[in-house]
């Protein structure tokens, strides 16, 4: 299971990797201005610590506009797969990208019909947002398992779902049972994983019967 790490902030970004995470990166205009850096500088840093797949989304709207910016994030480094929303010219642009080699990641996927036309248009990934279907009260969760039942069906899709837009521990444990390619999150849900309050009580009962010994010792 590939676990991304949902941010361009770079601290965020070696704290998943001392936990051994980051598998990769997924960033977006939103996160690029909260890390308050420009993209090609924080795109180049995370690079510097990141082996594996590090996406940076365009802004641009038009197809030539996109494959301009798609060809000049390809330059920067080598895992740098560029991220393009689901439109129709956005999908013309993955199908340019992709016959130079350049590897695309459409974004802002909410339906299964998107899906398989980023499939066909030769994306290596999609992510479907599950946390913003459910915001509006559809369950995010079942467009995953209908993507990766509808990709299961064909060998010739290639495509790899990173589930995004998760809320919750529980957003990464359905997207493991479903057997989708990988997740995308958030710090703040890398360090809900690692919690529990048996754990935590676990812990301080050790401790204290661990001090028991040391006062029967001496
Ligand atoms: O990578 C983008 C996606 O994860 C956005 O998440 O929480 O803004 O819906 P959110």
């Amino acid at each position: 299971m590939q676990i991304f790490i949902d941010s361009a902030d770079i601290n965020d970004i070696k704290e998943a990797k001392e936990l051994g995470l980051a598998d990769g990166v997924t960033t977006n205009p939103t996160l690029i201005m909260k890390s308050g850096r420009e993209l090609k500088e924080a795109i180049e840093d995370i690079v510097k610590i990141v082996d594996g797949p590090v996406l940076a989304e365009v802004v641009s709207q038009d197809t030539e506009g996109i494959v301009k910016e798609g060809r000049e994030f390809a330059s920067w480094a080598e895992n740098v797969v560029v991220k393009i929303p689901v439109t129709e010219e956005g999908l013309k642009a993955v199908k340019i990208l992709r016959d130079e080699k350049i590897k695309t990641a459409v974004t802002l996927i909410f339906s299964v019909s998107q899906a398989i036309l980023a499939a066909k248009a030769g994306a290596d990934f999609i992510c479907p947002f599950v946390g913003r279907l459910d915001d509006i009260s559809h369950n995010g969760m079942d467009l995953i398992s209908e993507i990766v039942s509808v990709y299961s069906n064909y060998a010739d899709i290639r495509t790899e779902v990173i589930v995004a837009s998760v809320r919750t521990p529980d957003h990464v444990i359905q997207s493991g049972l479903i057997g989708a390619f990988g997740v995308t999150v958030p710090i703040k849900i890398v360090r809900q994983m690692a919690k529990h309050p048996l754990t935590d009580t676990g812990i301080e009962r050790f401790l204290q019967d661990w001090e028991k010994v040391k006062a029967d010792i001496n």
